[in-house]
């Protein structure tokens, strides 16, 4: 069975209009439930079984909410700041109050970031346990080695407890301002910025590419977003079933 809900909050998070536009509405009896008018903007609603319209329009509800995000430089990977614009802020269209980043990019650091109210999806691709791939495209001042490659794949020490786990480094250009891309299992603070700090380079620019399989759509242009589809949800899912608890 569908899970209750208050009747304003049902058409507020489908953006029918403000939470006060909607009371009034409701108390008009322009929203019926099941065919009736409901005056009261306080009735529970159960997604899924009642029917609900609005003006006679059939206004049905989504539960969850997932988007792809090309996340520009400059802007934090954040629900609220207090300073900076957040990744939230860039959402312009069906904006749910309960919306957040999956996982965090640097403020420089630009690239694929989802943006779910699925906390149980979120918390599983972002799990430790899950090692979800995510890679990064990144350009370094200085020469990337062979023996850097090395060091990645040994599981490079970046100053925890524990070193990181083997990571892959592929290199496309190796020349004063190195271009690659990188590997990584799991979603340490800083960490391609650390292991590279640890072979003695700096990471100039970074972009996140991929994760968990899904990829940056190349259309989407830094500050763009589109919502994932289907098949895109459908592999996220695969991911979170198939890999260990
Ligand atoms: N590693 C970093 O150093 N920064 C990011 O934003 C992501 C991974």
């Amino acid at each position: 069975m569908g899970k209750l809900l208050r009747l304003d909050k049902y058409l507020s998070d489908m953006n029918i209009g403000s939470r006060s536009e909607i009371k009034s509405w409701i108390r008009k009896g322009r929203v019926c439930k099941n065919s009736l008018p409901c005056y009261k903007p306080e009735e529970k609603v159960r997604i899924n079984d009642d029917e609900i319209t609005f003006d006679g329009q059939r206004i049905i509800y989504e539960e969850f909410i997932y988007f792809i995000l090309n996340k520009p430089a400059g802007v934090v990977s954040a629900t609220e700041d207090k300073r900076d614009k957040t990744v939230i802020d860039l959402i312009e269209t069906v904006k749910r109050k309960d919306l957040f980043p999956v996982g965090r990019l640097d403020k420089d650091t630009e690239g694929l970031l989802i943006l779910t109210n699925d906390g149980d999806l979120a918390h599983r691709l972002l799990s430790p346990k899950k090692e979800v791939d995510k890679v990064y495209y990144a350009k370094i001042n200085g020469r990337v080695t062979d023996g850097d490659v090395a060091s990645f794949l040994s599981g490079i020490s970046i100053g925890e407890d524990k070193p990181c786990l083997p990571a892959k480094l592929n290199i496309l250009k190796s020349d004063e301002i190195s271009e690659v891309n990188v590997t990584i299992y799991e979603g340490k603070y800083h960490q391609v910025k650390r292991m590279f700090e640890a072979v003695g380079k700096e990471v100039i620019y970074l972009k996140r590419i991929s994760m968990g399989g899904l990829s940056l759509d190349p259309l989407l242009k830094p500050g763009d977003y589109r919502r994932l589809t289907i098949d895109e949800l459908k592999n996220l899912n695969n991911i979170r079933l198939q890999k260990k608890e």
